[in-house]
């Protein structure tokens, strides 16, 4: 058998791998964590890797990286088999292990709290596909002391819970491993907890847990395939509690862990902790609950009715399929805007720009629409007509590449694009876009409620705080409505894991909005594919 040496920079790690393993899977042998939303199919271009030394074939990257990435050592991971030793360089996006710090509002939890002696502490997380959140309560005080989060660990068998269900459908092993990659992300944020609040893991004698169907299911230990084919129907509904021995959860073992209640289909635990922290129970006038993960989950709620759906929506607005998207990180261009005739953006960390995240796709597309070098359709370019709202510094930004026409959003002094957005990148957004709208569509008409009747829209999640509503509401992401009606409300899924953390009472409203709350499956109402192909237009409504 012949083996060969992968070192991988900057972490350095090294792995000696069989001759024909590919580069990606070589890499997650060594534990570093890759984004690839195609998982493998050699389509998202997001598996890039730069060989620095060492030969590797350039073949089978050609149909992805232009001539000048190829030459200068560009490779595909996913599809570039090792026939040598090698040393690999990462980009600077790929997210290695990140424990950051997540950035809460300050939530004020209004629940009467259950009663705990002195010293003990609790532990509520919101179970991400791609991000684990958890949040450290001192439960006789009722004072939140840190907020920690890191990457899902399970991304190493794919970025989506279709891939993660497809890697144990087709091997049931898979599952004690999926299993035992989230536990670590879960203890890996306990520790970090811990460590910078100077508390001992063994004080923790509650958690509470809540995530998609997928996730709640692989955390437990119970196999997730019957959410891969019809009828979608997750392994449980009511909440699950276990100890935290049984999980290995690295905390007191005899601490209680709630796994909240799950509605149908994708629509879960966080969905359910979402709507109980915002009172959908009892709020009486029509509301539309929009959280943009890497699912995007919609509920409607109105006089004790309750509306949920999930869509695919996700991953664009994530950057994954977008050639230069990235997640809101360092060199993510988060924001854009006209000054003046002259496009204008902002980078995070104020450096040079390396792509941009789903807030910044938005932005551009709204511009675009605007100044007409974007037509409703989606095409990109001059229009047959004179457009008097597109600059000519503006249409200078238009350039043919090889794989077709292209915007330059950042460029740098001799005028080379460094981050452009493709005519496939807006393809992605409309189906992104399209998707989540006819969502939103679809659960108002069943409903019966006009989109002007909204009394809100709330908009959940990390992502939904950073994009700007106007432009979303132009390209027709959400429904036209006077933009007061709109609101930001952070991450829900943890306020509700929060609010279960400090009061179990809570667990039986919880269970009352599992109860009234209807799954929508939207492939199969009837006029989804038409409402799909209105959503995909591009414009206010
Ligand atoms: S994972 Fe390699 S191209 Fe998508």
């Amino acid at each position: 058998m012949i083996t060969h040496n992968i070192r991988f920079f900057p972490s350095q790690a090294l792995i000696r791998v069989q001759e024909g393993t590919t580069l990606l899977e070589a890499a997650r042998s060594a534990g570093l964590l890759l984004e690839t939303p195609c998982n493998g199919a050699g389509t998202c271009a997001k598996c890039r890797m730069h060989v620095l030394s060492g030969h590797s074939d350039p073949r089978a990257s050609e149909h992805r990286l232009s001539r000048d990435e190829l030459a200068t050592g560009w490779r595909l991971a996913c599809k570039t088999l090792v026939t040598d030793s090698l040393e690999v360089e990462l980009p600077s996006l790929v997210p290695e292990k990140a424990t950051h710090v997540i950035l809460t509002e300050g939530d004020s939890i209004d629940v009467e709290r259950d009663a705990y002696p002195c010293g003990s502490y609790g532990v509520a997380f919101d179970l991400g596909t791609t991000t684990v959140a958890g949040s450290l309560y001192d439960l006789h005080t009722g004072i939140e002391c840190a907020v920690r989060g890191t990457m899902n660990r399970q991304a190493l068998l794919g970025d989506d819970v279709i891939s993660r269900i497809g890697a144990i459908r087709t091997d049931p092993t898979q599952l004690e491993r999926l299993q035992h990659l989230v536990v670590e992300s879960l203890n890996e944020v306990i520790d970090s907890l811990c460590a910078g609040t100077g508390h001992v893991e063994t004080t923790v004698c509650r958690v509470t847990c809540a995530g998609n169907t997928t996730m709640q299911q692989i955390l437990l230990g119970i196999d997730p395939s019957g959410l891969g084919e019809k009828p979608f129907a997750p392994a449980f509904l009511t909440a699950q509690i276990t100890k935290a021995k049984a999980l290995h959860l690295n905390v007191n073992p005899e601490a209680e862990v709630i796994v909240f209640p799950q509605i149908g289909g994708f629509v879960g635990g966080d969905t359910v902790a979402g709507l109980l922290a915002m009172h959908a129970d009892v709020f009486d006038k029509p509301t539309l609950l929009v959280d943009i993960g890497t699912n995007g989950e919609i509920a409607l709620f109105s006089n004790g009715r309750i509306l949920t759906a999930s869509t695919a929506a996700g991953p664009a607005f994530e950057g994954a399929r977008i050639r230069q998207g990235m997640r809101a990180v360092t060199g993510a261009i988060d924001r854009l805007w006209l000054h003046q005739g002259e496009l204008c953006y902002h980078v995070i960390g104020g450096v040079r720009p390396s792509g941009l995240c789903g807030s910044a796709l938005i932005d551009a597309i709204a511009l675009l629409l605007r100044v007409g070098l974007l037509d409703e359709m989606g095409v990109l370019g001059l229009p047959d007509s004179e457009t008097p709202h597109a600059s000519p510094q503006l249409r200078d930004h238009l350039c043919e590449t090889e794989n077709g026409t292209s915007f330059a959003l950042a460029r740098q002094p001799d005028g080379t694009p460094l981050v452009r957005l493709t005519q496939q990148d807006v393809r992605e957004l409309q189906l992104a876009s399209g998707a989540l709208r006819s969502g939103i569509d679809t659960l108002l008409k069943k409903a019966g409620i006009a989109a002007s009747d909204l009394d809100s829209i709330l908009l959940a999640g990390g992502f939904g705080n950073y994009i700007r509503c106007e432009n979303a509401m132009e390209i027709g992401l959400l429904p036209h409505v006077p933009l007061k009606r709109i609101r930001f409300v952070g991450n829900t899924s943890l306020t509700g894991a929060k609010r279960l953390l400090l009061s179990k009472a809570e667990l039986v409203r919880a269970e009352r909005i599992r109860e009234i709350a209807e799954h929508v499956e939207l492939a199969s109402e009837p006029g989804f594919t038409d409402a799909f192909m209105d959503a995909m237009v591009l414009g206010p409504r």
